[in-house]
């Protein structure tokens, strides 16, 4: 990749809209950290869930909160099938403690559900209903992790604005790595993001993410500004292998991290949790 600007053009629709992060994390309670990429299908869930699992082995109190309102598919990964969620709290249907359940891995998840398909459109009382359940669910954990859609979209956005920390995911096909381009570039000016966290996953060989994660920063260095005047810097958080217990895993709707704890990709998740304890969470 050379340092020429990419292309702004992501996979995913795209929408202007101003979103300072509210960072509720950092206020009361758990470290809210949102899980999202330019494009689509690159691994954020399969890592949400294996994440959340590896986190709650070292102690934490951990919620992932299936922010994917539109496509939400944390249940598949799972193999949860939820009577009650977040749509039936949004109609007052049913309550968050009723919503909030609890996990194969042991950490407790707020499941979208089909249901909210409805809430793909970002209105203000959507927004004030999603403000207003992580409010109260913050000081219940250590972690939450929010499990966003891709792309730049107002509710991917919206979501992300939610978290004190981003993790972007992206793994090193190019057209990946173009679409990570622009949502921090997104999240660096709108969101006024000093830094950014990148997960590189289905890395090939060992040293991809720390190779790609300086050929972004080199590109962001030279068209990407924030307001401080200093260029948005990229936190490489570590690496994924491709590997093929991740697929049997997700077919098997199990957790990595327990269907195969000893396979590559597994390992390379806990490791991930160890760095998100030892400079996140410390
Ligand atoms: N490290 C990996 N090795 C091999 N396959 C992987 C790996 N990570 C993810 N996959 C495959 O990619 C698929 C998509 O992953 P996942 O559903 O987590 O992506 P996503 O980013 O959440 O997608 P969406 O944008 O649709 O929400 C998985 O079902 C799995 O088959
Ligand atoms: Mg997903």
């Amino acid at each position: 990749m050379k340092a020429t600007e990419m292309s702004d053009a992501p996979s995913t629709p795209t929408t202007q809209s101003a979103q300072e992060p509210l960072a509720l994390g950092t206020a009361a309670g758990a470290h809210v950290i949102a899980v999202t990429s330019g494009k689509g299908g690159v691994g954020k869930t399969f890592i949400s869930a294996n994440l959340a699992a590896a986190l709650t082995r070292h102690g934490l109190k951990v919620l992932v909160l299936d922010a994917d309102l539109g496509l939400a598919n944390l249940d598949v990964v799972l193999n949860l099938h939820p009577k009650i969620t977040l749509h039936d709290v949004f109609t007052g249907r049913a309550s968050l403690e009723e919503a909030v359940i609890e996990a194969p891995g042991g950490f407790s998840v707020l499941l979208a559900g089909s249901g909210m398909v409805e809430y793909s459109r970002l209105t203000p009382e959507v927004r004030n209903q999603f403000i207003n359940v992580l409010q109260t669910l913050t000081p219940r954990f250590d972690v939450v992790l929010l499990d966003t859609g891709a792309g730049i979209s107002d509710v991917v956005l919206f979501s992300v604005s939610l978290a004190a920390e981003v993790l972007i995911v992206a793994t090193p096909e190019p057209t990946s790595l173009t679409d990570a381009y622009a949502a921090i570039k997104v999240l660096a000016t709108q969101q006024k993001r000093q830094h950014l966290r990148l997960v590189v996953n289905q890395a090939a060989r060992a040293g991809d993410g720390r190779a790609i994660t300086s050929q972004l920063q080199q590109v962001l260095n030279r068209f990407v500004t924030t307001d401080s005047g200093r260029p948005v810097r990229l936190l490489h958080l570590g690496d994924i292998p491709a590997d093929n217990a991740v697929r049997e895993a997700v077919m098997r709707r199990q957790l990595l991290l327990q269907g195969a704890p000893g396979s590559p990709a597994s390992l390379a998740v806990a490791q991930l949790a160890n760095k998100i304890q030892a400079t996140l969470l410390s």
